[in-house]
């Protein structure tokens, strides 16, 4: 199964969860396809069978910058063939940002919703206030990601 890896992120940090991430589904047996800042034809054309949406969270619970190009071309055009794929998001926020907290990773769920993704794990939220090790931090909820694809 190739699971496509989506990220979003303002200093680096996202990229390097959803780098991580990658490897960790590699090493579980999955192929994956991540490209920071994929065109959507990019995404369609390497024919992704799952997807992980690695994303932080800017402004005041806005999606980072190079994630909009991506975001905005998926609302648009809802590609059918991600109808039905299974997904989940791992978002990075800080919690004392209150009530915006990881609202970047909330917007891409209501995306995944609206493409008809089946989010099949509740979103991990990654507090940078409380850890500044998110890559191995997201490491139980990889493993437990990677099972409910083997068996949806
Ligand atoms: C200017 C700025 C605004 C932010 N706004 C939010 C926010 O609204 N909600 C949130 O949960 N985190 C917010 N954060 C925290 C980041 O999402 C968090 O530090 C994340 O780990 C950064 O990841 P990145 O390096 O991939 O961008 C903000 C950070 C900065 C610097």
């Amino acid at each position: 199964m190739k699971v496509a890896l989506l990220s979003g992120s303002v200093y680096g940090t996202a990229e390097e969860v959803a780098r991580h991430a990658g490897q960790l589904l590699e090493n579980e047996g999955f192929e994956t396809f991540y490209k920071p800042r994929a065109s959507l034809d990019e995404l369609l054309t390497a024919a992704p069978q799952a997807l992980l949406a690695v994303t932080s969270t800017t402004g005041m619970g806005e999606l980072p910058d190079n994630l909009m190009p991506l975001y905005s071309q998926l609302r648009d055009l809802l590609p059918a063939a991600l109808r039905g794929l299974p997904g989940a998001v791992i978002g990075l926020g800080d919690a004392s940002y209150g009530d915006t907290f990881c609202g970047g990773g909330e917007q891409v769920r209501e995306l995944f919703a609206e493409l008809g993704v089946n989010e099949v794990q509740d979103m991990l939220r990654l507090d940078a206030s409380e850890s500044v090790t998110p890559e191995t931090d997201a490491e139980p909820w990889l493993v437990e990601f990677s099972r409910r694809l083997r068996k949806p």
